[in-house]
């Protein structure tokens, strides 16, 4: 079993990504998208896009890091993974999954699933780029409209070298609307022999054993689940049912607040908070009550205050 933090643009920053990774049971953590156009990035917008890389590629705790990329155009592609690597990345992840429009219309992310040629071309010059032993995964979607291209997508990116392909089980026309299609995942691993990781709607440790019954794999990458219920990682490899613990979310979110208060500007920090409330009080009742008290709060004093005095 392997479990992956997955990349979530402008949510699982840094700072997200140090808590929840230190919860436990992550394998490794991809990072936000590093958009490629036509050029190699200088070296600090790789620190930028992946402050781990100061620390040996690892988050505080240890976990490594995968740096990942979007683009189409294959050699900028390659020279960026190669940088990447060379600066600590653990391994290069490349995006066809993202669903923006405006990434979409300059044929990057998700509108790639259009043409299973183009994925062959960016994972084969990104995987000539990098050394042997460094991994060089793909995440897609079951397909752009349809899935009519699903299995051909997965052969393109075997064929061109990946060594492992995480599936989020919806086409992007589908968006983020429940269900995600588990059963489809079964029929992408029976027709490639790399490894294929899981995505999509894993909010439990019962949702994980249905994944795995219903796609065969295994390994799985955690999402929003582990936004919502930071320990879920830890609780699936201990099978552990018992619900997260608002003691624990409340003592992460007041790590959260007093990290990111001191390093941002407060109108960014104060929305960040907010945010990661947002998803918390979709499962903690707790959460929703101390959302009720702050959500119109815009001082970071006052909240400190608030914060900190709300333990149930
Ligand atoms: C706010 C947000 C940002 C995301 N950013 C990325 C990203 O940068 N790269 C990517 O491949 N997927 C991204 N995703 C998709 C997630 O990695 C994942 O595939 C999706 O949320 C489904 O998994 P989940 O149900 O476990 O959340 C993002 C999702 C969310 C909610």
């Amino acid at each position: 079993m392997r479990i992956v933090l997955a990349p979530m643009e402008g949510l699982a920053d840094v700072h997200l990504r140090r808590l929840l990774t230190a919860q436990g049971g992550f394998d490794w953590v991809v990072c936000e998208f590093l958009r490629v156009v036509d050029r190699v990035y200088p070296r600090r917008v790789f620190f930028t896009a992946c402050p781990e890389l100061e620390n040996g590629g690892r988050t505080a705790c240890g976990t490594p890091v995968r740096m990942q990329l979007l683009g189409s155009d294959a050699s900028a592609m390659a020279a960026n993974a190669w940088l990447a690597v060379e600066l600590g990345s653990h391994g290069i992840d490349i995006n066809f999954g993202c669903p923006s429009k405006t990434v979409n219309r300059r044929n990057g992310g998700a509108s790639m699933l259009k043409d299973p040629e183009s994925l062959y071309r960016v994972i084969d010059s990104v995987r000539r780029a990098v050394p042997k032993d460094v991994t060089v995964s793909a995440k897609m979607r079951l397909g752009y409209d349809d899935t009519t291209l699903m299995l051909e997508n997965a052969h393109a990116i075997e064929a061109g070298g990946a060594d492992e392909l995480t599936v989020h089980a919806r086409t992007r026309q589908q968006g983020y609307a429940p269900p995600a299609h588990w059963h489809e995942l079964a029929n992408i691993r029976q027709a490639i022999s790399i490894p294929l990781i899981a995505n999509g709607d894993i909010w439990t440790v019962a949702d994980y054993h249905a994944c795995v019954a219903l796609s065969g794999t295994p390994d799985v990458m955690l999402g929003r689940g582990a936004v919502r219920c930071p320990d879920l990682a830890h609780r699936i490899r201990q099978r552990e049912l018992a619900e997260t613990q608002w003691q624990l979310v409340h003592k992460l979110l007041l790590d959260f607040w007093f990290d990111i208060r001191t390093v941002m500007p407060e109108k960014d920090s104060v929305g960040r908070l907010k945010q990661w409330l947002n998803h918390l009080r979709k499962v903690h009742p707790d959460a929703e009550a101390l959302w009720q008290t702050i959500r119109t709060e815009k001082q970071s004093r006052e909240l400190d205050r608030l914060i900190t005095q709300y333990q149930h």
